[in-house]
């Protein structure tokens, strides 16, 4: 059997002296699309955080594309292929969408392809490309996310994580937003996506992690999730 992408094992992270996450366990698997769906506080951020070097982990093992990235700087993580989206975009406010997407690229030097992503993200995103000289600061939320993405997929990751797709956006621009994703996982990028909406996680991906208090409560294929009583009961508002 080929390794997973990403694989965690035994993972415990905090703040100072308070301890978030307890164990976990969970991998992606190459050009897979995983969500990690839980309340808020669940410590969906904070793993997020530690995978992408900005927390540090205090037990248990991160590996990436076999090799070990457990506590690695971020750039050394960026540089190692995982992107991480984070929740409230962080976008250049006064940077125009261009300049916001070539950011996304800082660590390559490869000019040809890094033109040729910037045309290919402008295509997927028509919007962004009527505002390519519009400072991202003044964009609606919707179109910052977009650029955000856009930006995390300028640095041609092997894994792309982003914190809270849907947060705070209406539904029709959750829809085009989950179409491009499509596009994007289709060429084989796979995704670990944290997202308060259960349900649209659920449509976004194949298999997602339930966390609850730091822990893995339930991991398995969305289809299944889905029809799990606890997950529609305490997750999905469903009965
Ligand atoms: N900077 C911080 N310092 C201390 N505690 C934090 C910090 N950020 C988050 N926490 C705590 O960590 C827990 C998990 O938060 P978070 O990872 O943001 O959850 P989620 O993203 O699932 O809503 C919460 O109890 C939260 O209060
Ligand atoms: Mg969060």
């Amino acid at each position: 059997m080929t390794k997973p992408l990403l694989n965690v094992s035994n993972l415990t992270s905090g703040y100072g002296d308070i301890q978030v996450l307890w164990g976990i366990d969970f991998h992606v698997d190459e050009g897979e699309a995983v969500c990690l769906v839980g309340s808020n506080g669940a410590g969906k951020c904070t793993l997020l955080r530690t995978l992408s070097g900005l927390l540090s982990a205090r037990t248990g093992a991160v590996e990436f594309r076999g090799g070990n990235i457990k506590n690695h700087s971020p750039k050394q993580i960026l540089g190692a292929g995982i992107v991480h989206v984070p929740e409230g975009r962080r976008l250049f406010g006064p940077m125009s969408v261009i300049d916001n997407l070539l950011t996304g690229a800082y660590l390559r030097s490869d000019k040809d392809n890094i033109r040729r992503d910037l045309e290919q993200m402008l295509d997927l995103f028509p919007i962004l490309a009527e505002r390519r000289h519009q400072a991202a600061g003044t964009l609606s939320g919707g179109e910052q996310q977009m650029c955000a993405i856009a930006r995390g997929i300028m640095g041609r990751p092997k894994l792309l994580m982003i914190d809270e797709l849907s947060l705070g956006l209406a539904p029709k621009v959750v829809d085009s937003l989950g179409e491009a994703l499509r596009q994007i996982q289709r060429q084989g990028l796979s995704m670990l996506l944290v997202e308060q909406d259960v349900i649209t996680a659920f449509e976004l991906t194949t298999r997602g992690i339930v966390l609850d208090s730091g822990r893995v409560k339930i991991s398995g294929a969305t289809q299944d999730l889905a029809e799990n009583p606890m997950v529609r009961q305490a997750y999905m508002g469903l009965v």
